[in-house]
Parts: C-alpha cells; structure tokens; sequence
C-alpha cells in the first residue's frame, strides 16, 4: 500500500547490505522511520517491543530473522545448537500470535532439507522472501473474496450511501507484509468505487486503531472515524454499523478467534443487534492443533505501563510525550488478546474464500489439514 503515494512493505530484506529493513510501527502516525536490524537480537527485540506488530508482519519479520539466524550460525561452531538458539528466542518474543512459530517452523525445517551449511543460509534468505510475498499474495487474496461482502450490502443501499464498517485494532497492511486482512476487503472495494466508511476503533492500551489504522486508511484516501472502544454498541444499535470485520492472532481449526482485547464485546454486541462479524485471515494464522480457543490459547499480558500511561503528540513541544493516567498507587491490568468464541462469528475470510466459523466450515476450504482425523 501507499506512503505519501508510494507503494511500500511493513518489512523487507535489502538485497545489497543484508540488513532487515522494517517500517518503526512505535513512531506512527507521527513520524514514518524506517528501521535496519542487522543480527538476531535485533530482530527479537523488534518483535518484543512492538516495533513490529500484528500477524503476518510478525510472522514475516520471525522469517527475516531466521535467514540471519542461519547466516550467524554458520560462523559458530556448532550451527544445529546455535539456530536453535535463535529460533527459541524468536519464538518466545510474543505468545498469541501463531504466525511467529509458523514461520520459525518453515524455516526450520526447510534448512533440515538440504545438508550443507551453505545452502541452508541459501534456503532460509529464499523462505524468508517467499513467505513475505505469500502473506501480501494472501492478503490480497482475502481482499476479492471480502470485496463480495461489501458489493452485497452496497447493493442493498441507495445510489452513493456508504457501506460502514467497523474495525478493531489494526489488521491493516501494517500487520502484514501488504494489503493487511480486515483492511484488504475495504482497499478492494474502495478501490472498486464502492463507497466505505470506516469506524475505527482507537483500540486501548496501546491505541492501534486510533495510531495506525487510522494512518493507513488516511493514506490510502479511504474515509474514515476514529471512535472511542465503548462506542461499537451504540452505533450498532442505531444502524450505522453495516458489518464488522476484524483481524486475528491465532484462530483454532474449530473457529474460534484470538484478537486484541475488546473483540469480543464487539461480537457480543454485533450478534445482539444482528451486524455480521467476520474475521479476516490468511492460512498462516490458523492453529491446527488447538481445538478450545477460550480454554487453550495462551493470553499475553503486557506491562501496565500501557494502561496506566498515555503516549501522544505535544503539539507546542513538537513531539511525542507520555503521560500518567491512573494514580500512582493504582495496579494495573494488562491483557493484550481476548478470545472471541466461534458461535459469534458470521465467517472467516481466507485467502481461500469464506467459510463458516466452524470445524466443517474450516475443514471444507483446508481438508488437507483434516485428512485423518474424524
Ligand atoms: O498487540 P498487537 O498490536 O500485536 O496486536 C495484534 C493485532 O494487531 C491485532 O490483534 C489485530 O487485530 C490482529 S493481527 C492481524
């Protein structure tokens, strides 16, 4: 998607310097920094402290990181114990999100495929490329598929009047590689000429919502409201929510949805006032082995620093600032991901199409991950 009209990717590996190269997700929307990770370590923290973030871009940046891992292995004495190593400390940066040991997984064992160490550090830069341009192919992917969605309900409203819907968090192409996934079926009716109107949700603690995908959409020229996380039901029940669709961590086979706090208010309140609620995701993001989503997934919990402190824009100081929110005596909570169960959910759209949020749903777009099983 477009930066100040050029097409850009959230994270990339520069051919001549074999340098990582990410888009710094901290400085948005105030500043657009470009950063260069340059070892293992950088990379971890890069995912660690959210200078990255979301699912595929998550994903994406573990693959990069595993290409240099491999390249600082074959320099060690012991390269198995070595990239290993380094796929533990990636893997462990953030629990939810399952593209992040989806991609160390690939990595891994793409390089036990081939036998000398040179041509594992060949395999790994080649994996890394490949799963950065599937998770933006997948992404674009689920956009035609969600456009169906949007052209059906603008169908359904007078010549002009806009289709609105109403995003959680940021699952725009920030999250991913391109395009996003909750974000791509609205670039693809915006760009079809359907008229969209987006209800962004600010997305507390961190403000996602507010921070990036009210950037991204701006960028893009799509129209847009940024509103407070309790305002969903309200405008619900007046009508002015036509669909919702967000974005996931991790969603078991069986369909339910790992996704930043407050989704699931949000899929309470849409199956209350009868708004469909659908989940946007590439394949990479489902856990084929987790069955109980509310039981099962592990939930990230942050430091409270988050909750009881605010970052902003000082617009007489010309920077960004931090202040205090909650007493200084008060504890604080910090759960970053809710799990919303699949009983509420309309439909997942995946790059393969849209199915129910069921493990027949799932099963009939993937049967390959059900051969076997009963
Ligand atoms: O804590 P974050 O920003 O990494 O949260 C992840 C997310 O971006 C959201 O949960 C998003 O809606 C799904 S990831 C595409």
């Amino acid at each position: 998607m477009r930066v100040n009209g050029t097409p850009h990717r959230t994270v990339w590996l520069d051919d001549e310097s074999g340098v990582v190269k990410i888009i710094d997700q901290r400085k948005l929307p105030f500043a657009f920094e470009i950063e260069e990770l340059r070892s293992v370590d950088d990379l971890a923290t890069a995912i660690r402290d959210m200078h990255v973030r979301g699912a595929g871009c998550i994903g994406a940046t573990a693959g990069f990181g595993m290409a240099l891992a491999a390249r600082e292995a074959a320099v060690q004495v012991d390269f198995p114990t070595a990239l290993q190593a380094s796929a533990e400390l990636l893997t462990a940066t953030r629990p939810t999100a399952v593209n992040l040991r989806w991609a160390v997984d690939r990595q891994l064992e793409a390089m036990a495929a081939v036998d000398s160490i040179d041509e594992k550090v060949e395999v790994a830069t080649r994996v890394a490329r490949d799963i950065a341009d599937e998770d933006a192919q997948w992404c674009r992917r689920i956009g035609e598929h969600g456009l169906t969605l949007v052209r059906e309900i603008a169908a359904g409203k007078a010549e002009g009047e806009a289709v609105n819907i109403l995003t959680h968090c940021n699952a725009g192409w920030l999250a991913f590689v391109d395009y996003g996934s909750a974000t791509a079926p609205i670039y693809a009716a915006h760009a079809d000429g359907i008229p969209v109107h987006v209800w962004v949700d600010e997305t507390r603690p961190r403000n996602q919502g507010a921070r990036l995908t009210a950037w991204e959409l701006g960028q893009e020229g799509v129209p847009h409201t940024v509103i407070a996380d309790n305002v969903g039901g309200h405008l619900m029940q007046r009508g002015l929510v036509d669909l919702v669709i967000t974005g996931t961590d991790r969603t078991t086979f069986t369909g339910d949805v790992a996704n930043k706090i407050g989704t699931y208010l949000k899929a309470l309140a849409a199956h209350d006032n009868g708004v469909p609620f659908y989940v946007a995701l590439p394949s990479s993001t489902f856990d084929w082995e987790m069955e109980d989503g509310v039981r099962e997934i592990p939930i990230e919990q942050r430091g409270g620093e988050e909750v009881s402190h605010l970052a902003g824009y000082e617009e007489t100081a010309g920077a960004e600032v931090e202040v205090r929110l909650t007493p200084e005596s008060s504890p604080t909570a910090n759960y970053a991901f809710d799990v919303t169960p699949a009983r509420l959910i309309s439909g997942l759209i995946t790059e393969r199409g849209i199915c129910r949020a069921s493990r027949e749903g799932v099963s009939e777009l993937f049967p390959e991950r059900f051969q076997g099983t009963p």
